[in-house]
């Protein structure tokens, strides 16, 4: 009764960004995201009729609090489909440094789902795996899959899932993300998805979001880069304007964050070869999306920006 998955974290280039349900997590639009190879989470599994309630170990911590509550709450509706009370022994590791704001719930869910349910013997098919995984984290459904992938919103449990758009290989990009230092977050993401409906702004982008939507599928498809490029800061600076503006106001940038933004338009400005773009998701961190060919000129001007800690980056992930 035991087993283990790997999943790995996800970039959204189009962002889910509130919820028609918050319980069920059926969001108002859909989204666009790249697997990350490098920042990925592996979790084991093992049930057994001896434990009197589940146990989690985060990176090898023992968890006694929420953490370990939202795992429970997970595997309840495993359990449910199983047809079993048993509890269960969950380990998982993150490949990412803990505390760098680097969000580990869409992969560490995504991997939690597919290992309970293997452990417990159920057969599930991808689009059955994404929909669980949702419950636990919206992003997770886009986790289950590699390479390209879009969640389509839907209305209800059964038609809110996640499906590839192009496999891993299908474009070399890579990941780089800018690492902020900065405080302790005031607003996770679920507290950022209940906010956003109070922004006078989100109605305008709900308005617009099909429309990016169609534009940066095409533009995967396409493989054009400057297209993906202007869509995907667009769209980051949408979704942050969104925050700013929601009440009470969610500010997730910090001063390094619009340092690394300024300088990415200036290099790109003067210099093709040292084009990235940036997307932001709920934290101060900058993830930069780059051709490869990119990657060593911008590794090292990146790291010589002030309030930039450390780089990761990431391929995309299978
Ligand atoms: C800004 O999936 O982390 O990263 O469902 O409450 O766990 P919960 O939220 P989560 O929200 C992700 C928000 C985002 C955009 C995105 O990844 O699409």
């Amino acid at each position: 009764m035991k087993a283990t998955a790997i999943a790995g974290s996800n970039i959204a280039f189009i962002k889910y960004w509130g919820n028609q349900d918050d319980d069920l997590r059926i969001p108002m639009n859909g989204s666009i995201s790249m697997t990350l190879d490098a920042a990925h989470t592996t979790t084991s599994v093992e049930f057994s009729p001896t434990l009197s309630a589940d146990r989690f170990t985060l990176n090898g911590n023992l968890d006694n609090g929420e953490a370990t509550s939202r795992v429970t709450r997970h595997l309840d509706h495993i359990r449910r489909l199983a047809n079993t009370e048993m509890k269960a022994e969950v380990r998982s590791e993150n490949s990412f440094p803990t505390g760098a704001g680097i969000a580990s719930s869409a992969s560490g869910f995504a991997a939690l789902t597919v290992a309970a349910s293997e452990a417990l013997g159920l057969d599930m098919t991808k689009s059955e795996l994404g929909r669980i995984a949702r419950l636990g984290s919206g992003s997770a459904c886009r986790s289950i899959d590699g390479g390209f992938v879009e969640w389509r919103p839907g209305e209800s449990h059964e038609d809110s899932f996640a499906e590839p758009i192009a496999p891993a290989d299908h474009w070399d990009l890579v990941d780089i993300v800018a690492i902020i230092s900065s405080e302790h977050k005031a607003y996770g993401s679920s507290a950022g998805h209940t906010l956003a409906h109070s922004s006078p702004f989100y109605q305008a982008r709900l308005r617009r979001v099909g429309d990016s939507l169609a534009r940066v599928r095409q533009a995967i498809l396409d493989k054009n880069f400057a297209a993906l490029g202007r869509l995907i800061e667009e769209e980051a600076i949408q979704l942050h304007v969104t925050a700013m503006t929601s009440t009470p106001s969610v500010l997730y940038w910090q001063a390094g964050t619009l340092n690394v933004i300024h300088a990415l338009r200036e290099w790109r400005d003067n210099d093709p070869a040292v084009a990235g773009f940036f997307t932001i998701d709920a934290g101060a961190n900058v993830h930069i999306i780059a051709e490869r060919k990119a990657v060593p000129a911008l590794l090292e001007r990146l790291e010589a920006i002030d309030g930039v800690e450390e780089t990761l980056v990431s391929s995309i992930g299978g």
